[in-house]
């Protein structure tokens, strides 16, 4: 690992210097059509450690840019139907931008994306107890030391490719959570403008794990409007209904005949405030969809399209379930990318995952990962144009 890293380093602090002699088309946003594959480059530190920010381009210069902080993901540059370049992902321009991230904008969550009950869970007879950070619950992991909030190791893919495998060691007792789990990421663009997404994760002691990414999207581009117009289609039959603290109730309720029923295309907008328990719950979309799938392979989990750029997003999958989190709680506190001001409902989070509070029941998709068996799950974001 150790020299890997130094190399990649080494290699980081020399494209640096040559890049503030030459000028720095990553810093400037400017599309990189002449650096197909990968791109490295010094983005500060944290906690002491070099954070180097990968821009990952494919030969149609479109263009996604991550770092090794939280494996955030911080821009998504993406062709619209006259081939026009925008940034369809919320984020900062900084790596201080980041610290704190109280959103989880772009990043990577662990060890357990969305809730779990009262912070607590049982197995092999044994109770745990997280850091609540949510109301009663834990949410996304905990408070300090969660995915999103750690440095990773970066390693670039081999052979020239737009990728950068993360890994990250999390400790037994982490966050309250059992066992050293072992995790890596890979994200790949390929030249179909899809961003690949590999999840892996090994562990010496029986532990919950739910791994996702947390990009909020405005295909209209980022913090230009809101995204009420953006028509949406999940593949999905049932949902996971919530109590008041958004915990699943247990229930699989089909989402015919309610304002959760998307397996048409449907605005976002148009029903969002219809007086629905469960949207009022949830003060708009905050559900976990259950995608319907023949088998255990990929699955289509849901299809966005965006009337006035054309572009589209879809996203499959091997995962149970998605949330479809239409960014209730952003209500203008938080300052993006060159000054833009993150509204309520500025964008839209398609997390692929298993369900919320799954360690608490025990009727779910089992997210208990045991030693000497690998979690590993794939998720794509396919971006193309109508
Ligand atoms: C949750 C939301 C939460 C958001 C940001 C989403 O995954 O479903 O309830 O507000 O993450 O933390």
């Amino acid at each position: 690992m150790m020299p890997r890293y130094s190399v990649t380093v080494f290699a980081a602090l020399l494209l640096g210097f040559s890049l503030s002699f030459f000028g720095s088309p990553v810093a400037q946003g400017a599309p990189s059509k002449h650096h197909h594959g990968l791109q490295t480059q010094p983005f500060g530190t944290q906690d002491g450690r070099p954070i180097t920010l990968y821009t990952l381009t494919n030969s149609h210069g479109v263009e996604v840019r991550t770092m090794n902080y939280g494996g955030i993901i911080l821009s998504m540059r993406m062709p619209n139907r006259k081939g026009q370049l925008a940034d369809v992902v919320l984020g900062h321009d900084t790596l201080e931008g980041y610290v704190p991230n109280p959103p989880y904008i772009g990043a990577l969550i662990g060890r357990y994306g969305n809730r779990i009950a009262n912070g607590t869970f049982t197995l092999d007879g044994k109770t745990y107890t997280l850091p609540k950070n949510d109301g009663p619950n834990t949410l996304h992991g905990g408070v300090k030391r969660t995915f999103d909030k750690v440095v990773w190791d970066g390693a670039p893919l081999k052979g020239g490719k737009a990728g950068v495998t993360f890994t990250y060691l999390s400790k037994d007792g982490e966050e309250g959570f059992p066992g050293n789990v072992k995790v890596k990421v890979t994200y790949t663009l390929n030249d179909e403008n899809e961003l690949v997404i590999d999840y892996e994760a090994t562990t010496d002691k029986a532990t919950p794990i739910n791994l996702t990414q947390h990009s909020y999207f405005n295909l209209a581009g980022e913090g230009t409007s809101d995204i009420l117009n953006h028509e949406i289609m999940i593949s999905a039959d049932r949902f996971t209904p919530v109590d008041k603290n958004l915990i699943p109730t247990g229930e699989l309720r089909a989402v015919k005949g309610t304002p959760l029923d998307f397996t048409t295309p449907m605005k976002i907008g148009a029903r969002i405030d219809d007086n629905y328990e469960q949207l009022l719950l949830g003060h708009g979309y905050d559900h976990n969809f259950v995608i319907n799938r023949q088998g255990d392979g990929m699955a289509l989990a849901a299809r966005v399209y965006e009337p006035t750029s054309g572009r589209v997003l879809e996203v499959s999958t091997t995962q149970p379930g998605v949330q479809f989190y239409t960014g209730n709680f952003l209500d203008g506190t938080v300052t993006g990318k060159q000054g833009h001001v993150y509204k309520r409902r500025y964008a839209f989070c398609l997390e692929t995952q298993h369900f919320p509070d799954s360690p608490n029941h025990p009727e779910f998709p089992s997210t208990i990962l045991k030693p000497g068996d690998t979690f590993q799950s794939k998720t794509i974001f396919k971006f193309s144009t109508r």
